[in-house]
């Protein structure tokens, strides 16, 4: 029997919009709203320049056939910018517009391959190996729902097993089962939480579901002379988020439990593991090429400073042996309406294309790991697979890897768990204590849910049969990036990371208020477990 929710039937329709978001090239699409469309070629290029710029009748769907839809729209706006009055794009004009020359993409600044004498990362072997996650196939029908809540709920609950379960008493009910007991009888489920909602009392009070029935879970809001594990307990209580799977114990209260004890799967303390190879691991994403405000002088920068060309820090440069890039590779295009316009390359592939050239210029001997993410030009629903090979063109190297979002690699011996991190923006708003200044928060509540996304819908996720989105294996370093700002802790023993952007403030961060931390790049030695951080906005004569 699957998981009774009545909340399949809602969480299908919600989803079912999200995985209609598989994507290609040139498709027009609305991020925003994930809608693609298969009207005509002539009904799409008017609806994108309604407002703006109007179709003439003369203007067929054959006139339009065979062209990147993207470039074309930010030809014929650049086109038109600037002008005043009636603006009309007539078959004459929008030949004259197709034979544009393309825009001239952004001076390119050199970032020179110089020879590195003192690299000792240079001398040392790698060791890695990839996993990427399950391409998963879906129909998106009520019954893939079914089963992925189902899978999501088996899997959390093993870890409620051995040394955990202990603190749960010595038996897990299944819901329907806590019915027959008395009030006062001391119970323990595992479920996932339906909801979550602050009585009028001021008690937190849960719905948690499993595959047999749901039941209301009650956190009595402290008194004041209650203590400080009633305090605790009801602070937990509040960072309770909806789809997330925890285990509750408390005493049976008519049809409520009333909990006194809060567990989530969470990840054992272990002591920090290190290499035995003195080497630095370096961590960056959020790139953004192809934006107006992607830094390129600064990322020119750290390729230079990987070359050995900065005497800045020079030490540190010489032990990357591995760079991991988790996701925003590029700026995209159509990732959010009106994006043409802060766009310096308005063509996906030039994007890529200048990607690929900087990292050309990486030294051989670091491996380089590349994971897509919100904004790069695969499929938005999570797990997004590894680049495709129509965006690589004819890109080859053999230290550079294309990995999948999330991502899991083992490199020398440690393993490392990528995420681009685009649930962060719904785990920010819904746990109290979590803000966009501190990612590495909002990263350690990901990690003790043992879930890449616990709160289901905001980014969507394709509902397979199971949950790839579970943290099964237990990672050294979590990477992520996405909030645009550094931040890093130490959870339990692994090492948390979000690694910032290169990409200036946008307009979008300011209206938020987001302070992002651009080019300032986070280091890891792993033989010390030391962490740096090199800025890369250092003045130019620290060369
Ligand atoms: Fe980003
Ligand atoms: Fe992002």
């Amino acid at each position: 029997m699957g998981i009774t929710r009545g909340t399949i039937r809602i969480r299908y329709i919600f989803t079912s919009v999200h995985i209609s978001s598989w994507r290609r090239i040139g498709e027009p699409m609305d991020r925003e709203n994930g809608k693609t469309s298969d009207s005509s070629p002539r009904t799409e290029l008017a609806k994108r320049l309604a407002g703006k710029v109007t179709l003439s009748s003369d203007v067929s769907d054959a006139d339009i056939a065979g062209i990147e839809f993207e470039t074309l729209v930010a030809k014929i706006l650049g086109h038109f910018e600037g002008t005043e009055g009636f603006r009309l794009l007539d078959k004459a004009l929008l030949f004259q517009i197709k034979e544009m020359k393309e825009e001239k993409s952004p001076d390119r600044i050199e970032s020179p391959k110089v020879p590195q004498e003192a690299a000792p990362a240079k001398d040392i072997e790698s060791r890695f190996s990839i996993r990427n996650a399950d391409e998963m196939q879906t129909k998106g029908d009520v019954a893939d729902f079914t089963a992925y809540f189902n899978d999501r709920l088996e899997k959390l609950r093993e870890f409620f097993g051995n040394a955990r379960g202990a603190s749960l008493g010595s038996m897990l009910n299944r819901i329907e089962g806590v019915r027959q007991y008395a009030n006062g009888r001391e119970v323990s489920v595992v479920g996932m939480v339906y909801d979550k909602i602050v009585t009028k009392n001021g008690h937190v009070m849960a719905t948690l579901e499993d595959e047999t029935g749901s039941v209301k879970v009650l956190f009595i809001r402290p008194q004041k002379e209650g203590g400080r594990e009633a305090s605790v307990l009801f602070d937990s209580a509040t960072r309770i988020v909806t789809d997330e799977v925890l285990a509750v114990r408390g005493k049976i209260s008519g049809p409520f439990i009333i909990a006194n004890l809060i567990l989530w799967p969470d990840v054992p303390i272990r002591l920090r593991k290190t290499t035995e190879d003195d080497i630095a691991m370096a961590f960056i994403s959020d790139i953004h090429v192809g934006s107006k405000l992607f830094r390129e002088r600064q990322f020119s920068r750290f390729i230079s400073w990987l070359n050995g060309g900065i005497s800045h820090r020079k030490d540190l440069a010489g032990k990357v042996k591995y760079i991991v890039a988790s996701g925003d590779l590029v700026d995209g295009i159509g990732v959010y309406p009106n994006q043409d316009k802060e766009l310096s390359i308005p063509d996906i592939y030039k994007q890529y294309a200048v990607l690929f050239d900087f990292m050309d210029k990486i030294p051989d001997h670091i491996e380089v790991f590349l994971l897509p993410g919100n904004h790069d030009a695969v499929r938005l629903a999570e797990p997004q697979p590894p680049l495709t090979d129509d965006l690589l063109h004819d890109f080859k190297k053999d230290n550079i890897h294309f990995v999948s979002n999330p991502g899991f690699m083992t490199l020398h011996g440690l393993k490392v768990l990528g995420y681009h991190g685009t649930s962060l923006d719904s785990i920010i708003q819904a746990i109290p204590g979590c803000s966009y200044s501190k990612p590495e928060i909002a990263m350690a509540e990901v990690l003790k849910r043992r879930h890449l996304t616990p709160v289901y819908g905001d980014n969507p996720i394709v509902p397979g049969k199971k949950d790839p989105l579970i943290i099964s294996e237990i990672p050294d370093i979590m990477h992520m990036g996405h909030v645009h700002r550094n931040g890093n802790a130490d959870y339990h023993g692994t090492l948390i990371l979000n690694s910032g952007t290169w990409q200036s403030k946008t307009p979008y961060q300011v209206k938020l208020g987001h302070m992002p931390t651009p080019a300032l790049l986070q280091v890891y030695e792993t033989k010390s477990a030391r962490l740096s951080e090199v800025d890369f906005n250092f003045a130019e004569d620290a060369q």
